[in-house]
């Protein structure tokens, strides 16, 4: 482990920058968020290549403007209708910041805040942060903790809390992953594969309409490997509606086990990833709303320049009987992994 400055915030907290590492691949993150700054792993030709967009120090994440690069995301990542939802018959209300909805719990997001670190060693370090009763609107205090692994051949993402009143807890990574290496244009000829019979298709401001549709002959479909752009601008309403790919796919109704999800191959580099997890969806999102961003080294990120998986509830689940439930009880413990393999 190799620690480094990050930069110091606008309230004058200085950050660090934690590199692990191991033959395989390094991954660097900061206090900052809990944030995920860089994944590098070597290409097919041996070049350590780094696959997720970002920034090269704290201000560029403490600016970013609705980006999230990197963020671990909560206490509620993606959509919730009208920032309202009612649970043991309380209404709660959210920030409206996206719409009419509330997206990625509103205006103080855990990704702009600087975090503890609680343990670090070798091949693993442990941030965690004190989320209080009513944080962002949400019921039931708790404390978050986000672990980042380094395993043989990838790493993987522990999200751990204990909320003390019922709450809905549902958090995620935000990478923009870009298999040719950040910086590297379009992401449009990456090979995916997405391990889901059906997606819940959305409104014109990404809610759910509360379907759960099958993908088979349609664009969503990514159960055999296909290009990433081979569909994406096809006359297909959910695609018209999000501008491209941001949907979520059911990838474990059941919400239990740690299963497959996806994998994607870099055209260029060669360099696959493959993920799995125990939440029960995954949100595909191609960029559709970057333009002209300054990230590392001034490279300018662009639309469809990188693509996002997020593990998680699905989107408004809390507002949707047949979606699986986003609520964390009382006393019990919120435990989902992501595991990222190369
Ligand atoms: C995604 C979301 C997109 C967009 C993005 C952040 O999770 O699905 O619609 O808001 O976050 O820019």
């Amino acid at each position: 482990m190799t620690v480094k400055d990050f930069g110091i915030t606008k309230d004058g907290i200085a950050t660090k920058l934690y590199t692990l590492k191991n033959n395989n691949l390094e991954i660097s993150v900061t206090d900052f968020g809990s944030t995920l700054v860089s994944i590098v792993v070597p290409d097919r030709n041996n070049k350590p290549t780094d696959i997720v967009l970002g920034y090269d120090d704290v201000s560029g994440y403490e600016t970013d403007d609705g980006y999230y690069f990197g963020c671990n995301v909560g206490r509620c990542a993606n959509r919730i209708a009208r920032g309202h939802f009612v649970l043991n018959n309380t209404e709660y209300n959210l920030d409206i910041n996206n719409g009419p909805n509330n997206l990625h719990s509103g205006l103080n997001p855990y990704s702009k805040r600087v975090w503890t670190v609680e343990n670090q060693n070798d091949t693993s370090i442990t941030f965690s942060l004190e989320s209080p009763h009513m944080d962002q609107g949400f019921p039931g205090a708790l404390k978050m903790y986000v672990t980042y692994e380094l395993l043989e051949d990838g790493f993987k993402i522990n999200y751990n809390a204990t909320p003390d009143k019922d709450t809905i807890i549902n958090v995620t990574n935000h990478s923009y992953f870009n298999l040719n290496g950040e910086g590297s244009g379009t992401v449009l000829n990456h090979s995916v594969k997405i391990y889901a019979d059906s997606f819940t298709p959305a409104d014109e401001t990404s809610i759910p309409t509360g379907e759960i549709e099958a993908v088979k002959d349609t664009p969503m479909d990514f159960n055999n490997f296909k290009t990433i752009g081979q569909d994406i601008n096809k006359d297909y309403i959910p695609l018209k509606y999000a501008n491209g790919y941001d949907h979520n796919w059911i990838t474990d109704p059941t919400d239990s086990k740690l299963h497959n999800i996806m994998d994607a191959v870099g055209d260029v580099s060669g360099i696959e990833m493959k993920i799995s997890t125990n939440c029960p969806g995954v949100q595909m999102y191609t960029a559709n709303f970057v333009e002209n961003v300054k990230g590392k080294k001034g490279h300018i990120y662009n639309v469809r320049e990188a693509v996002c998986f997020e593990p998680q509830y699905y989107p408004d689940a809390i507002n949707h009987d047949n979606f699986v439930s986003p609520v964390c009880k009382a006393g019990c413990t919120y435990n989902k992994d992501i595991i990222y393999k190369f």
